[in-house]
């Protein structure tokens, strides 16, 4: 059985102060690791030796938003793996789509991050899924195909070991909208199935796909009973730990029935 992962993006929100009370409040409710439920908080950069220190001996992991895929150097403005391994940090998203298309990130690119995490140390959640003119277009399942043929280029099943992969569907970020279960249950069963052809079908059983795009206390627990759906990854509701608790809540009723 796949472990339920329920992970916050905080995305470019929260302060030293408002951020260290929200960790302390999950780490309250989260006081110890659970067997069925993982807990993880993705803060921003400067914040996370803050942030980890609210949180350690409690069941809340460390994760970071984005990775540069160089060692150290002259990359004015970038983070390297050891310096997230170094302010504790055991998880990377990559490949979100606002790298994706803010930022103008591409497969390359975030391929190269997705190495240079694995290679060193990092539980990596890679980020997939199309925009809305694309889902229209019907062309939703190519685009996953795409990134993640592309973001796992030249992965092996050994090193893909402790991936994590999250479908955000782009119309559904921060929108309100939130895909349907069914909608949800679909993508995910295409990227097992992805993943079964380009690894194999043992891995494909374990590896987990989490959920992104509005997910909210009162859709958790539907999306998250989908057959596929290994957890959430919450952007704007895990900003509010009235909000992200109960989210967290949800996973561990799933998990106990
Ligand atoms: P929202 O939950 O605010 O829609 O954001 C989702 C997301 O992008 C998480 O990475």
């Amino acid at each position: 059985m796949r472990r339920f992962l329920v992970a916050g993006n905080w995305k470019m929100n929260t302060d030293r102060v408002t951020g260290t009370a929200l960790a302390s409040a999950l780490a309250a409710a989260a006081p110890e690791t659970d067997d069925a439920v993982e807990v993880l908080v993705c803060p921003p950069f400067p914040y996370l030796s803050d942030i980890g220190a609210a949180t350690t001996g409690s069941g809340v992991q460390l994760g970071a938003q984005d990775v540069y895929f160089e060692a150290s150097g002259a990359f004015t403005g970038e983070v390297s793996v050891s310096m997230l391994r170094d302010v504790g940090c055991s998880h990377v998203i990559l490949g979100h789509s606002e790298r994706r298309h803010v930022m103008g990130e591409s497969d390359e690119l975030i391929n190269r991050k997705v190495r240079a995490g694995i290679e060193g140390g990092l539980h990596v959640i890679l980020c997939v899924g199309e925009l809305l003119s694309e889902r229209e277009a019907g062309q939703t399942e190519s685009v996953l195909d795409r990134q993640l043929t592309g973001g796992l280029d030249g992965v092996s099943e050994e090193e893909a070991m402790d991936l994590v992969i999250a479908y955000e569907p782009v119309w559904a970020i921060g929108t309100g909208v939130t895909a349907s279960p069914d909608q949800a249950e679909s993508a995910h069963a295409h990227i097992r199935k992805w993943v079964t052809d380009r690894y194999n079908s043992v891995f494909a059983d374990r590896v987990r796909i989490l959920y992104g795009g509005s997910v909210k206390p009162d859709n958790a627990q539907t999306l998250m009973q989908q057959p596929n759906v290994d957890g959430a990854l919450v952007g704007g509701a895990s900003l509010k730990a009235n909000d992200f608790v109960p989210i967290i809540g949800a996973a561990k009723t799933l998990a106990s029935v």
